[in-house]
This record gives C-alpha cells, sequence and structure tokens, in this order.
C-alpha cells in the first residue's frame, strides 16, 4: 500500500477539530470553528478550522493546510515523523503500509545523498592542511569547526560526484540534490576549493551547503540551491545549534552571516542566528517565533547594515516581534568585532542596544520624517498590545504629544489600509484571474490536473507565484493529491492553496467549465498577441490564419471534458 492510501485512512479517522482542539481552544462559529492562531500573536481570532473540508486557515498570517500541515507545523516535525505521530493517533499499524509514497522516499534519499556529501566535505578538511590553514587564520577553534561540522570541497572538479557515484546514487538524484551542476559532456561538482558550511534544518539534517572561496575568487560565498529539502526564506543558519538556547534566554541575535554566527558561539554567545545571504522573510520570523518573540539585530555599521536593519524592522513588528538593535562600529561585523575585541568587550555593548523606536529616531536629520516611518511601522504591527507600547514610547521619546501621534497616524491610516490590502491581496483576498482560477480548479479537484497540463501552455501564465507552484507540481501531475501538492510547496505557498480550497473562486460544480474558460481566455490572449505582431510585421497571410484560429477559439469548439 502506498502512502497514500495511509494518509487517507489517517484522515478518515481523526477529524481535524478533535485534533486541532488538543492545541489550541475552538470556539464554535457558524459552520466553523475559530481561535487566536497557535502562529503568530493575535488578539482577535482569524484563525479558522472547516470540519466540512478538514482544513485550517488564518487570515491574519496566512498559515493553512489539513491535519498533517498542521501538526507539521505546531510540531515542527518533518512529514514522515507527522505521519507516523497521527498513525499513532488513530490507531493505525504501520507495519501494513510501506512508505513508498514517491515524494517521501525522494526526499529521504536527498537528505541520505546530502548526508553522504557531508562526511565527504568533513573527510577532506581533515585531509587538507590549505583548508584548516585557512580556518586558523580565521581564529576557529577545532571544537568550533566540529560543532558547525565545516568541510571542504578541494579544487578538483568531480570529487563531490565521483564519490556520491561510488556509493551508489544515480544521476538524477544527484543533480536533483543541487551540489553537481550538468556539464556538456559530464556533470562537475559546484564547490570547488571552497570551505564548506554544511546549512541544517531544525532537526539537524544538512539540506544545503555554503561554500566560500579561500581567496579573492567571486563569489565570495556560493550557495546550494534551493531543493525539495530546503527553501532559502523559511531557513535561518544555526537555528539548530541556538534554538534551546534562544528558548531559555527568550531572545534570538540575529546577525548577517556565516562567520558571525560560528564567531558568536565559540565567544559563548549561543543564541544566534542569520538568514542565507538575504533580507529576512515571514518564513524565517516563522521559524523562529516557535522559540521567541524577541530579537537583537547585530548588523555592520555600515549603509547596507542601516538599510537592512530598517528593513528587519517591519516586518518583525509585522509579525509581533519586540526587536531592538545593536549596530556595529563601521568596517566591523560580529566576527570581526569578536576577533578584536574579545567576548567582554561585546557583552558590554549588548545592553547598549536601542529600541527600535531610538533606533528610528536616530536614522536622519529630519525629525519629522523619523517619526513618520516610526508610526508607519508601528501601524503596520498587527499586535494590538504592542503597538500600545510603541505609542507610547514613541509620544516619550519623540516629545509629540501622544494624541497627535496617533491623529497622524489615523490620517496615515488609510494609506496603510490600502497597502495592507495589496499586502495581503498577495494570500487573503487574491484577484481571481486565470491563472488563480487554474491553480484553484486543480486544488479542488486534482485528479483535473494532467488534463490542465496537458492543454496548458506554462508560457501563458503570468502570475510567476502560479506559475512557480505550476513548475513545482508538474511533475506530480497523474497522480496528484493534495498531501503531495502540499508536500513539496513553501509555507506560503501552503497557505495560498489552502486558502483557494476554502474560497475556490468558482462554481465547483463547473469546474470542467471553469478550467476550459480559463483555458480559452489564455488562448485567446495568447493570440491576440500574435495578431497584434502579425498586423504590425504587416504579414497578412498570417494574419488571417491568426483571425481564424481566434475565431475558433472564441466559438469554443473545443469542447473535450477534462
Ligand atoms: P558578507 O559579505 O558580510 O560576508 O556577507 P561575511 O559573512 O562577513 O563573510 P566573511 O567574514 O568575509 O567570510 C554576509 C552573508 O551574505 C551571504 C553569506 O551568507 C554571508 O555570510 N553571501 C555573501 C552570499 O550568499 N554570497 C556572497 O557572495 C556574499
Ligand atoms: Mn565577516
Amino acid at each position: 500500500m502506498k502512502t497514500d492510501t495511509l494518509l487517507e485512512d489517517i484522515k478518515s479517522r481523526l477529524d481535524i477539530i478533535d485534533l486541532i482542539s488538543d492545541y489550541v481552544e475552538l470556539k464554535k462559529a457558524g459552520q466553523n470553528y475559530r481561535a487566536n492562531c497557535p502562529f503568530h500573536v493575535e488578539k482577535t481570532p482569524s484563525f479558522m478550522v472547516s470540519p466540512s473540508k478538514q482544513i485550517f486557515h488564518c487570515f491574519g498570517c496566512g498559515a493553512g493546510g489539513d491535519i498533517l500541515g498542521f501538526v507539521m507545523k505546531y510540531e515542527n516535525m518533518t512529514f514522515q515523523e507527522t505521519v507516523k505521530l497521527l498513525a499513532k493517533k488513530a490507531g493505525i499499524k504501520l507495519s501494513g503500509y510501506k512508505f513508498d509514497s514517491d515524494l517521501a522516499e525522494k526526499k529521504e534519499k536527498l537528505s541520505a545523498l546530502q548526508n553522504e556529501a557531508l562526511s565527504l566535505f568533513r573527510e577532506n578538511l581533515k585531509g587538507s592542511k590549505e583548508a584548516r590553514s585557512y580556518l586558523v587564520k580565521r581564529g576557529l577553534k577545532q571544537e568550533t569547526v566540529e560543532a558547525f561540522s565545516l568541510g571542504y570541497a578541494p579544487k578538483e572538479w568531480r570529487n563531490l560526484y565521483e564519490h556520491l557515484k561510488s556509493k551508489g546514487y544515480e544521476d538524477s538524484m544527484i543533480l536533483q540534490a543541487g551540489l553537481v551542476a550538468s556539464g556538456e559532456d559530464r556533470p562537475y561538482d559546484i564547490f570547488r576549493s571552497r570551505i564548506i558550511f554544511p546549512i541544517f534544518n531544525i532537526h539537524g539534517d544538512a539540506v544545503a551547503f555554503g561554500g566560500r572561496a579561500m581567496d579573492d575568487s567571486m563569489p565570495k560565498y556560493l550557495n546550494s540551491p534551493e531543493t525539495l529539502l530546503f527553501k532559502k526564506g523559511e531557513t535561518l543558519y544555526g537555528l539548530h545549534i541556538a534554538k534551546d538556547e534562544i528558548r531559555k534566554k527568550d531572545y534570538a541575535m540575529v546577525v548577517e552571516g556565516y562567520m558571525d554566527v560560528i564567531m558568536c558561539y565559540q565567544h559563548g554567545f549561543t543564541n544566534v542566528v542569520a538568514p542565507l545571504g538575504t533580507a529576512l522573510t515571514p518564513g524565517h520570523l516563522n521559524k523562529l517565533g516557535r522559540f521567541t518573540k524577541k530579537v537583537l539585530l547585530l548588523f555592520d555599521g555600515d549603509d547596507a547594515g542601516i538599510a537592512a536593519a530598517k528593513r528587519s524592522l517591519v516586518l518583525l513588528y509585522e509579525y509581533g516581534f519586540r526587536s531592538k538593535v545593536l549596530i556595529l562600529p563601521e568596517q566591523d561585523d560580529p566576527d570581526s568585532f569578536l576577533r578584536k575585541h574579545g567576548s567582554d568587550a561585546f557583552r558590554l555593548r549588548l545592553p547598549k542596544a536601542k529600541s527600535m523606536i531610538d533606533f528610528i529616531l536616530g536614522l536622519s536629520s529630519d525629525k519629522v520624517d523619523n517619526i513618520r516611518t516610526a508610526i508607519g511601522i508601528i501601524d503596520n504591527a498587527k499586535d494590538l498590545i504592542l503597538r500600545e507600547e510603541l505609542f507610547k514610547e514613541l509620544a516619550q521619546k519623540s516629545g509629540i504629544k501622544e494624541s497627535i501621534i496617533r491623529r497622524e497616524a489615523k490620517k496615515e491610516e488609510k494609506t496603510v489600509q490600502e497597502k495592507s490590502l495589496q499586502n495581503t491581496s498577495k494570500h487573503a483576498s487574491l484577484p481571481y484571474n486565470e491563472d488563480v482560477l487554474l491553480l484553484s480548479a486543480i486544488v479542488s479537484f486534482p485528479d483535473k490536473a494532467s488534463y490542465v497540463f496537458d492543454n496548458l501552455r506554462v508560457e501563458n501564465l503570468h502570475n510567476p507565484a502560479v506559475r512557480k507552484i505550476f513548475d513545482e507540481i508538474r511533475p506530480l501531475a497523474d497522480k496528484l493529491n493534495i498531501n503531495n501538492m502540499l508536500s513539496v510547496l513553501s509555507d506560503e505557498e501552503k497557505s495560498l492553496v489552502a486558502k483557494l480550497s476554502l474560497h475556490p473562486g468558482f462554481d465547483v460544480e463547473k469546474v470542467d467549465k471553469n478550467i476550459r474558460d480559463c483555458l480559452r481566455k489564455m488562448a485567446y490572449h495568447e493570440i491576440d498577441a500574435k495578431i497584434g505582431e502579425a498586423k504590425s510585421a504587416g504579414n497578412l497571410k498570417l494574419l488571417s490564419t491568426l483571425l481564424a484560429e481566434k475565431q475558433k477559439i472564441g466559438r469554443g469548439k473545443d469542447d473535450r471534458t477534462p
């Protein structure tokens, strides 16, 4: 039996209301149930569970999915772990089932492959004097190198590739892991002559790698691409090591780079994480928010660092994280500061971190501009208690009466509301154009996927988010169901899917008509574009063919049933 059947069996035995009630207090609201969302801070409940559809959705943070998705997210477990846990709850013995769902198996294989690569990189480091002396030069102790499982990729074209082949991995799997590129004649390693910084998921499994050049070669850092196991915008470097300390201290330090995390750790600051060369994302905060709702941003003192801090603060407050900022002297990042001045100097600086308001008020010489920036951040925050505190602090520190600030905030409220409408429209209130409606049809009726894929030209999907989802589910098209669909999507994509399953945007009784209409409209737009080109090129013959074709589409000649 397949995992698919197992999932169906689990779902037929477990009710989402019973299950979620074990975690949060649900209150009946019409046909559905409501609660304060367990995935973000809120005062008014926007977390909704639908017993008829057996799914949940939060209108505040966009989290959504089925029982599997809920437990995975709440317990922070992998797909397999969640299935095992739920099977146990449902009283199903796993021995009767084989875990041969393509996807779970593929993920497991990929994970084993990453592990194999990790051991090779670590072994290589032991064997390379040059690499070891680079790490010594950067001030790293052996224990630290081991704690972060650092490794080395030698200056060879196929060191990793050949190793993986010798372990029996097939080319297709090796290429999917993103550590090897397909060359013109033969595949070759992506990481060559680089120090390797393995990137772990929260459970401590290697899911990707960063590689640093040991000289001035560009790029300085190279990261493996996103895979089934690795989503950059949802992975914080160092979280698997730092999570317990973050929970204990009830705050996380967020720094910018690999070496910053590692050097902090070596100096006894072990609640430190970094995004992977990108700005903070909601996905990062979602992961971090399970351990703390407080952040200390530790950024470089250059313009880029200050701009990054400002951007991060907007997001942090939007998601209810109380945050402070410590800007280091220009030229220094936490790594270089610690190496120059040591842990005591660093520890003494920490209490000097500025509150968000102090930081923003000191941003530019234009006081009014700073105040407006602060109001914007506060108004964007969803947590009402936090907003209250911040308005008070802003009034006190800016010397402007609270009533005036609040009036100013009201004035801006309209624009903020418009903005947040635009923001939430990304998932909450979607424009149901053809792209979205087609996706929606597949979400409600996964068995229509192969028809859609057979009849759709992906180039005609103009919404990049929808197009990405289509690319991700295409390999599953002929055996698609909501579970394997969810398991290849990022958290943000999952919430879009959950949203669509609650609000399909079309009459589900007429799904076939909806699909046909969408495809027809897309073909129509495409042909219109071609007609425009033929006209401007003066190609009359082509023009008349196209016009005839357009008429055919318009009359709906193509009425095959999906
Ligand atoms: P930095 O350029 O500040 O590097 O990039 P760093 O962390 O101080 O590195 P060292 O000390 O010179 O070794 C900060 C982070 O941005 C990402 C990496 O995650 C890096 O740690 N980055 C940087 C890249 O992904 N690619 C690059 O080429 C450079
Ligand atoms: Mn550095």
